[in-house]
């Protein structure tokens, strides 16, 4: 009935099993057994002739700007690190050294921003995070300091020495207690390099670095990956699922009060009763065993958009219309539902095979939009006037 997604990169891309330049000849596949999340990879033109995707008057004009995330991280004499949040209004002169500006989730904004991060698609969407790019004046940096997530650092324009060191990984390391970032006491560096325009490091998590600008203009893209924490999903869940149970303020049927007809007058009245701790347990599990209903929460957990995300109206899709993802719509499936942008569908047959497609490739041609059923097809428009797809 539905058919399995092929061992294909979802753009239609090379295969997973074809040796890139990217990964530097190595096959998304090799990739990721040899180095994701394991061993550091550098990759001497990952990208030849890569291009900024943004000028540096066009990214302070985003770090003015309160829909996006950016800080300003600055070093003056003595070693004295300053950091402000953004949106910041007026940026350092340019000639000003020892200063850089971080802009988060580019991608959302930039559309070759959103190409770039597109690359890495062949790490499922649920990990992918976003593209942050980072300008630098000459000797910038954010000091050294290790990550929790993955991270691909892509040399978009400009120089930059880096050195790594696998600290993070095995100790904890000391941060440093005078400087209002997370820069390590003790850095020790066991390899150092200097990247140019098209060059790569991809860095596993708790791999410490550092990353210096050799010159103004330097431009530094990271891919970022996110890995969420089982405590806050077992929190995230639990609300979802329970949030369910009580829809618009209405109990629902089968929720349950407590109730003690048995409770006997009690000595110890300070202590919970057993019976309230298995109460507590059952209702637990009880919202945790529904069928599909962890599956939904997770799916629409997982595609939720960030805080600062929003969509622009659109319009329903012309008749014969190829169809396209917008760059900040999360769109992921499961077994049983297709999930975009935090809210879930439950779907079979081929809608599901075409859904499917549209999630893995952010598109669809006219020719499979033109085999979507009438409901799938209604549902597709909805998606267009919210914005979350638009004609290709
Ligand atoms: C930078 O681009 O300056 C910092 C990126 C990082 O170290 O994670
Ligand atoms: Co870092």
């Amino acid at each position: 009935m539905i058919s399995k997604t092929h061992a294909r990169t979802p753009a239609d891309g090379p295969s997973i099993d074809h040796p890139t330049p990217l990964l530097g000849g190595l096959s998304p596949a090799q990739f990721m057994r040899r180095h994701w999340q394991k061993q550091p990879l550098l990759v001497r033109q990952a990208l030849p002739g890569v291009q900024a995707p943004i000028d540096r008057l066009a990214l302070a004009q985003l770090a003015a700007s309160e829909d996006v995330e950016s800080r300003l991280v600055s070093q003056s004499p003595g070693d004295r690190w300053s950091l402000r949040q953004g949106p910041i209004a007026k940026l350092p002169a340019w000639s000003k050294p020892q200063w850089t500006l971080l802009v988060q989730g580019l991608d959302l904004h930039v559309p070759a921003a959103h190409e770039l991060l597109s690359r890495f698609r062949f790490v499922p969407e649920a990990r992918l995070d976003d593209l942050m790019l980072s300008y630098a004046s000459d000797g910038g940096g954010v000091g050294p300091h290790f990550d929790s997530y993955d991270v691909f650092l892509i040399q978009v324009s400009g120089k930059r020495h880096w050195r790594i060191g696998r600290q993070g990984v095995a100790t904890t390391g000391t941060l440093r207690d005078d400087v209002p970032l997370k820069v390590l006491a003790d850095f020790e560096p066991e390899q150092d390099f200097v990247l140019e325009a098209g060059d790569m490091l991809y860095l596993p998590p708790g791999w410490a670095h550092d990353g210096v600008a050799v010159g103004g203009d330097c431009m530094t893209a990271s891919v970022g990956f996110r890995s969420p924490w089982r405590g806050e999903l077992a929190n995230e869940l639990l609300v979802r699922l329970t949030d369910e149970d009580s829809e618009d303020g209405q109990r629902s049927p089968r929720d349950r009060m407590y109730a003690d007809p048995k409770q006997l007058a009690t000595e110890a009245p300070g202590r919970i009763p057993d019976e309230l701790v298995a109460f507590a347990r059952e209702a637990v599990l009880k919202a945790v065993a529904q069928p599909l209903a962890l599956e939904r929460a997770l799916g629409e957990a997982l595609t939720e958009p960030k805080p600062r995300v929003f969509f622009d109206a659109g319009e329903a899709l012309p008749e014969g219309a190829a169809v396209q993802l917008h760059a900040r719509s999360r769109m992921m499936y499961d077994a049983a539902h297709v999930f975009i942008n935090g809210a879930s569908f439950r779907a079979g047959g081929r809608d599901a095979t075409l859904m499917r497609r549209l999630a893995d490739r952010h598109a669809l041609t006219s020719a499979e939009v033109a085999r979507l059923s009438e409901g799938a097809r209604d549902l597709l428009d909805q998606w267009a006037e919210d914005g979350w797809v638009v004609p290709a």
